[in-house]
């Protein structure tokens, strides 16, 4: 799986960790992350990776539809967590070609994610 060829969930859950340090202190995503807490979503949003990777089978967390229905995440949102999220894989060494992989699994969540 993707998962495995990052390095496994050890990688992934470091990169999730680093990642969220990015978004929180860019000014235009740290808002929307306000009333979270931010050590379970940390928690949440690796195994969601893993799964979306091919690490883990299933995922026992919300629809991602429901989550994010009410958020008013927008295109330009979207993309800086996804810059982000390529940067903190870069940042542990992962190959260019792999971030590619992630950056093409992400984009299969665009359409429910943003609403605006
Ligand atoms: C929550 C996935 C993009 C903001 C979540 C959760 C997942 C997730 C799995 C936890 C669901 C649960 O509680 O069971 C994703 C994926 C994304 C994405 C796969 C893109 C590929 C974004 C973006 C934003 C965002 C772009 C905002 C700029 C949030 C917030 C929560 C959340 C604020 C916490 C909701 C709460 O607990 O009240 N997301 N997300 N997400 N997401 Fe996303």
């Amino acid at each position: 799986s993707l998962n495995a060829r990052l390095g496994g969930d050890e990688v992934v859950a470091k990169a999730t960790k680093s990642f969220y340090a990015k978004v929180l202190k860019d000014e235009t995503l740290k808002p929307f992350f306000k009333n979270v807490d931010m050590a379970k979503q940390t928690k949440k949003q690796t195994d969601f990776n893993i799964f979306a990777f091919g690490g883990s089978e299933k995922w026992y967390g919300r629809k991602l539809t429901e989550v994010h229905k009410y958020m008013g995440v927008s295109n330009a949102n979207f993309d800086k967590v996804g810059e982000y999220f390529s940067e903190s894989l870069r940042e542990l060494g992962v190959s260019e070609d792999l971030i590619r992989e992630v950056e093409q699994c992400n984009e299969k969540y665009r359409s429910v994610v943003v609403t605006i």
